[in-house]
């Protein structure tokens, strides 16, 4: 009995992680925009390291685009050396909520 709530305990948390991990959700975005609103918040702004760069503007953008184009930065095909530093330090859910978050935005 005792082994069968531990099963049941686990096949319950496993199917709470594997939900969690593919729905956005962009309430919780709003603890990790901060380190992204210091150069996407700014209208026109251009980043001046390493390069001058035009920073695009991502609010409003679908949330497929926006994750798949921060899953590539993430494994290297988009190149930007910025963005891919940001990129590799989030997860499938922090890209899944930053997504949802930005594609509300207008
Ligand atoms: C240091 C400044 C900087 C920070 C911080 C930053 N970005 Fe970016 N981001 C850029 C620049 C510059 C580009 C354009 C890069 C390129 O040309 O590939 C870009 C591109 C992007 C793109 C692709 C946009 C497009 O139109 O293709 C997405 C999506 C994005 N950023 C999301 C984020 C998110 C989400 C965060 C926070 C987790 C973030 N960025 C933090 C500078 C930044």
């Amino acid at each position: 009995m005792k082994k069968l709530f531990a099963l049941l305990a686990l096949a319950g948390f496993a199917h709470v992680v594997s939900a969690a991990d593919v729905v956005g959700n962009a309430d919780a975005a709003k603890s990790k925009i901060a380190m992204c609103i210091g150069c996407h918040g700014i209208e026109g702004y251009k980043t001046a390291f390493p390069e001058v760069f035009q920073v695009p503007m991502i609010g409003g953008q679908s949330a497929k685009y926006i994750e798949s184009a921060l899953q590539a930065y993430r494994k290297g095909d988009r190149k930007h050396p910025s963005m891919r530093g940001i990129a590799g330090t989030l997860s499938d859910q922090d890209i899944a909520d930053l997504a949802a978050y930005y594609a509300s935005q207008k």
